[in-house]
């Protein structure tokens, strides 16, 4: 089959780099894609990015099947687009992607479906906001209603950060208690009834080590089993997974941030696709064949099936340009990529871009340097020796990725 992949940052490269490797699929494309796609799929330009352009792309190769990365078409109807005229697309409807696009829409369906979540109010305007201060303490969170690439959300330590942050951010709002626990990201895949869960992952938002500084849209991740129990995995299915997928008839990957809170697992966001960086883990480890599995959930026919997956953890070191997340400057030159590649690890591409010189920096988070091992710390040693061998001017990275879990697992076997 011919798979069109839409997007063209880190997540992209990766399930490119996944899909590449089915003996089902006879050619990769991606649109817009990178300079990291392009070694493994032809790239098309993605013309004004609405979902008629993507369409036209998918029409002009007679894509078989077409994945969508980001959020922002799944939002503005590319999956209601293609559907329309009969094209295989694997990802939600526009109102279905509405649990990602309104934290509003997504805070109320999580309350009339009785899924725990952080109690909230939500807050048309900045005053209304003011006003359900008064029922939080502190800290208490605050959050943008709509799309915001990971930055529309402030943890405010008190009231005056707290009315800093409704300054800063655009109405509607919702005002949230601050839950406490490990963060973990479950994403399964469904054609809108049978679910096919992926390994867990945890993310490492916040910018410098030890998780101080400001949220990026995430710094690196690792995908192990043992984030989750089965007993755990089993409570998010029943109580959070199947009931909102039963709800909204969601099709696509469903991605929960979860707290696990002494409570319970609590419910911080909905991403209606895959996270990033998280899906650079999740391909390194995969064993099971991606490209049918997403055929046959855009077909509405996903069987009862499980993936497979290799034994050992898998880390992924987001290299980020100097000042993200922050203002930063691009073009600057990429050395080591393939001396990073040759220990064994993967660098998966996301703001770079090919300049007269060769590839220079094109965005925030650059590079994804990701490896597998056979255990957590042997997986953490791989991605960093590699990460140590990539330079740009004004490259910095988190050195604590997956560390909080060589300390949670320690003395324990996968
Ligand atoms: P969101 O985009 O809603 O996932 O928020 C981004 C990040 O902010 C999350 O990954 C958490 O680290 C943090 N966050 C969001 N909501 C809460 C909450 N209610 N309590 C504590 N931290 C939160
Ligand atoms: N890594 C978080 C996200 O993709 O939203």
């Amino acid at each position: 089959m011919k798979v069109l992949i839409i997007g063209g940052g880190g997540r992209e490269h990766a399930l490119a780099w996944r899909l590449a490797q089915s003996p089902e699929v006879e050619r990769v494309y991606a649109t817009p894609g990178n300079p990291g796609i392009a070694r493994l799929a032809a790239c098309l330009p993605a013309g004004d990015g609405s979902p008629g352009a993507y369409l036209a792309v998918a029409e002009s190769v007679d894509a078989d099947l077409t994945v969508v990365g980001p959020e922002a078409p799944l939002v503005a109807g590319v999956v209601d687009a293609f559907r329309a005229r009969g094209r295989a697309i694997f990802g939600p409807t526009a109102a279905a992607a509405g649990l990602e696009g309104s934290k509003v829409f997504a805070k109320n369906f999580l309350q009339q479906s009785h899924i725990p979540t952080a109690a909230f109010v939500a807050a048309p305007d900045a005053a209304a906001a003011h006003r359900a201060l008064d029922r939080f303490t502190y800290p208490v969170v605050i959050k943008a209603d709509g799309l915001a690439a990971g930055k529309g959300v402030v943890v405010a330590e008190d009231r005056a950060m707290a009315e800093a942050a409704l300054a800063s951010l655009k109405p509607p709002f919702v005002v949230e208690e601050f839950l406490t626990g490990e963060e973990v990201s479950y994403i399964v895949l469904s054609d809108g009834r049978n679910v096919v869960p992926l390994e867990p992952t945890q993310d490492h938002k916040a910018v410098f080590d030890g998780d101080a500084g400001p949220n990026t849209g995430g710094m690196g991740a690792y995908c192990d089993s043992r984030i989750l129990t089965a007993a755990e995995s089993s409570t998010i299915l029943d109580g959070v997974i199947r009931p909102t997928i039963e709800a909204t008839g969601f099709t696509g990957f469903l991605y929960a941030g979860l707290m696990m809170t002494s409570a319970g697992p609590k419910v911080l966001e909905f991403n209606v696709r895959l996270g990033d960086p998280e899906t650079q883990p999740i391909m390194h480890r995969m064993w099971s064949d991606l490209a049918p599995l997403l055929l046959a959930a855009a077909r509405g026919a996903l069987p009862a099936t499980h993936i497979e997956w290799k034994p050992g953890p898998s880390v992924c070191v987001v290299l980020a340009s100097g000042g993200y997340p922050g203002a930063f400057s691009a073009g600057k030159p990429i050395d080591g990529i393939d001396a990073a590649e040759a220990t064994g690890a993967t660098v998966f591409q996301a703001g770079t871009r090919q300049g007269s010189a060769g590839l220079e920096t094109a965005g925030g988070r650059v590079l994804g340097v990701t490896a597998s091992g056979p255990d957590l710390a042997a997986a953490i040693d791989k991605a960093y020796a590699a990460a140590r061998l990539i330079h740009f001017e004004g490259m910095h990275y988190r050195t604590d990725i997956g560390r909080k879990g060589l300390k949670r697992y320690s003395g324990a076997t996968i």
